[in-house]
């Protein structure tokens, strides 16, 4: 199999793609504008009303100068509101203190969790410990607020009509001054729990030598529900977590923080993560229930982004179980110091794949077994079947199922027939996150729409593609003016925004 290190490599490509394509889909996108969106193929479905938001990193540089990675861009607020055959774009930077201030000085003020440097070498570094709040991960519309999330601190509030920055938000008095609020937050439908209403239900880390994990549920209004803190041993490296009716499922990575290079100034914060396959993985199940105990099961050492799904049931001796699909790595993959993110070899890296892992509570055991063995990542699903059984899942995987290799075709997944379909934008398209969005009179669970924004090298510029969720192909495809880098998490809402 050939390697990716020779990107300037001339036709025929054994690969899907070429890099130079993949490469380009990671310039910066400085412009920021409103417009209506007339260049469509095919008609937009008349059921298909609501707002589509996504974040991700806009800027690879600061004035020229570049970093290090992707996810130490600041981040950028795409929103695409559809309703009656119409569409409309608009796409705004997240007015962070740090962003501001980086824009006026014209250079970078601020060290990337994940390795950019200020200029200057290591003494420019040494023993500045501050982060940048980047607002670059997800973006979620709750109790009227739209909120722009990055894991290690709180929210930035944004007007949901025009993406005019508003400030940081404690949602009320919710957040203490500094505390986290993940940017994998997950509703729950509507369960027993919650007296049948949905809920937000998110988390917070305060990480160190011991860790400690705080649950907020808040309604549909915003307000707090409940608020519950654990302690958990060690350092805690968590970004997503699973949802159940009853619990909070948090998968513990086994790696430990060595802060010496981070503090020398040598290695961003993400880049003095050591990974350590010789401990286990932990599953950390922490029950709604505050006054309930929070339990712990090994597993094997890998490492997780992101969950799909989870769901409660009873094992063969009617013992309590909790299934959790996730998508997992081998090893925790960074990209290190004196590395160019744009050169990196994906043969160097490990290919995440989805696994599930069969907690059985009454024994304190974990199973796993593989149920996608190709690289796959953003796994999503119709969402009034979080936290249950669910039959079909979302993902973006690679074009050629043996190779890890960037997004580019989304896979649908048929847990009860075992089948897998895909739709590839190979070779000059790109994908990040699939959203699912339900018909609004849907009577069967995979009833609905796909939509994903994808890069295509060809035009230099981003594509919105609305999928049929049950055949997996194209209805319309939204071209915008210019293109949009490769985005991280985002939301649909049925409230129309911004047309
Ligand atoms: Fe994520």
């Amino acid at each position: 199999m050939p390697t990716l290190s020779n990107p300037t490599a001339p036709a025929p490509n054994p690969l899907s793609y070429s890099r130079a394509d993949w490469q380009r889909g990671y310039q910066s996108q400085p412009q920021e504008s409103a417009y209506e969106i007339t260049e469509m193929e095919g008609t937009l479905p008349p059921d298909l009303r609501g707002t589509l938001f996504r974040n991700g990193p806009g800027l690879m540089d600061i004035h020229g100068q570049r970093l290090h990675h992707p996810f130490d861009g600041d981040g950028l607020i795409c929103q695409i509101a559809i309703a009656d055959g119409k569409a409309h774009f608009r796409n705004r930077y997240v007015r962070t203190e740090g962003y501001e201030a980086e824009q006026k000085a014209g250079r970078i003020l601020y060290r990337g969790v994940f390795g950019t440097q200020k200029p200057g070498g290591w003494l420019a570094n040494f023993m500045d410990l501050r982060f940048k709040n980047i607002a670059n991960t997800n973006v979620i519309y709750w109790g009227g607020k739209l909120l722009a999330l990055w894991e290690a601190a709180e929210p930035h509030a944004l007007d949901p009509v025009t993406l005019e920055t508003l400030g940081l938000d404690r949602l009320g008095d919710v957040l203490r001054p500094g505390e986290a609020f993940s940017a994998h937050p997950r509703i729950d439908p509507g369960s027993a729990t919650t007296g049948g209403e949905p809920r937000l239900v998110n988390f917070g880390v305060k990480a160190g030598l011991s860790s400690a994990i705080t649950l907020y549920e808040l309604d549909t209004a915003g307000r707090l529900v409940q608020r519950q803190t654990r302690s958990i041993p060690g350092f805690a490296f968590l970004h997503d977590f699973a949802l159940t009716p009853n619990y909070a499922i948090f998968f513990q990575n086994p790696v430990r923080l060595n802060p010496i290079p981070f503090a020398l100034g040598l290695r961003g914060a993400g880049q003095s993560l050591e990974f350590q396959p010789d401990r286990p993985t932990q599953a950390l199940i922490v029950p709604r229930d505050p006054a309930l105990p929070m339990q712990t099961i090994d597993l094997p050492a890998c490492f997780i982004f992101h969950h799909a799904n989870a769901f409660e049931h009873t094992g063969p001796q009617g013992q309590p179980c909790i299934t959790v699909d996730s998508i997992c790595y081998d090893f925790f993959p960074t990209v290190e110091p004196g590395v160019d993110f744009l050169d990196i070899n994906f043969d160097d890296y490990p290919a995440g794949k989805l696994w599930r892992c069969q907690l059985d509570l009454a024994r304190g055991t974990a199973e796993r077994t593989c149920l996608a063995d190709r690289p796959c990542e953003f796994p999503t699903q119709n969402p009034a079947t979080v936290g249950q059984p669910t039959r079909y899942y979302y993902l973006g995987t690679a074009h050629d199922p043996t190779v890890n290799a960037p997004l580019q075709a989304v896979m649908k997944m048929d847990l009860q027939t075992q089948t897998l379909k895909t739709w590839s934008f190979a070779p000059q398209g790109f994908m990040g996150e699939p959203v699912f969005v339900p018909h609004p009179q849907a009577t069967a669970e995979d009833e609905g729409w796909v939509l994903i924004l994808t890069y295509r090298a060809d035009r230099h510029a981003s594509t919105l593609v609305i999928l049929d969720a049950q055949t997996l192909e194209p209805v319309t495809q939204l071209h915008l003016r210019y293109h949009i880098p490769y985005g991280l998490h985002g939301t649909f809402v049925p409230e129309v925004l911004g047309l």
